[in-house]
């Protein structure tokens, strides 16, 4: 996912995350001694990724490769999802008091937000090894997304509530058009901009190429009442002056 951090040192890399483990798998006890099963310590990773406090991870650990396959196939993260989506509906019903000129807008991102890249990660394991960023790219080309029903919802409630829907991907541009058809081919359509990364927007990270692209949007007279996105990066930088809204996306990170 063209993340823009790597680890020069390879021990370092492989090594730390062990070194820092709270968990040990032999004695089944966190280091202050509390007696926990491999799910606690599985849920309690998801968890902290969630709320942010674990960052920069290069891949979901390997003894979690199961939990966290589990999880995405999971009600659980159907209902996780769904309440996420809910809870943009309640923000923009309760707080945002739309003018309805056409300047009204949303943003989306594509991967794990409307389209779930999960069919790739079923067939090539939840993490335990780093992301073959060919063989993924090469994936998204084929156009196999699934349509992510709650985000299809939230998607359509405000086209009919005439927000403009903007489209803010890491995804290259070359995949223009293998995007376009996946999304159209999964239900979605009427969106009123599709953002992709070009070469120059490769050199910068994830959260200032998606932070410019906003910036842009604003400069044309948007206002963005909102983001709906699986990582912290689609929001946390400024100009965000609006909400951000996380879907639960446990098998990968993008700074
Ligand atoms: C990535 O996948 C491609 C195609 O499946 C393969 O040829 C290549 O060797 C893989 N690269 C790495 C680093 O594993």
């Amino acid at each position: 996912m063209g993340k823009a951090l790597s680890c020069s040192l390879v021990f370092l890399c492989f090594f730390m995350p062990l070194a820092f483990a709270d968990w040990n798998i032999l004695t089944q006890k966190t280091r202050s001694g509390l007696r926990i099963s491999l799910k606690n310590y599985c849920e309690s990773w998801r968890m902290n990724v969630e709320l942010h406090n674990i960052r920069d991870f290069q891949v979901v650990p390997a003894e979690c490769t199961d939990y966290i396959g589990k999880y995405v196939r999971s009600t659980q993260y159907k209902v996780d999802s769904e309440r996420a989506t809910e809870e943009c509906l309640v923000y923009l019903s309760t707080s945002c008091n739309l003018k309805k000129d056409g300047k009204d807008a949303w943003v989306f991102d594509i991967d794990d937000t409307l389209l779930s890249t999960i069919p790739y990660y079923k067939n090539n394991g939840y993490g335990g090894n780093k992301l073959n960023e060919t063989d993924f790219e090469d994936w998204l080309g084929k156009g196999k997304g699934t349509a992510l029903e709650y985000s299809l919802n939230l998607f359509n409630e405000l086209k009919s509530r005439g927000v403009q829907i903007i489209l803010i991907s890491s995804r290259r541009e070359y995949l223009r058009s293998a995007t376009i058809d996946n999304l159209v081919n999964s239900g979605y359509h009427g969106w009123a901009g599709l953002i992709l990364r070009s070469p120059a927007d490769e050199l910068v990270s994830v959260a200032k190429y998606k932070a410019d692209a906003r910036k842009q949007l604003i400069n044309n007279g948007y206002r963005i009442w909102g983001i709906l996105g699986d990582q912290y990066s689609s929001f946390d930088s400024p100009p965000s002056c609006t909400r951000g809204f996380k879907l639960p996306n446990p098998m990968y990170y993008v700074a």
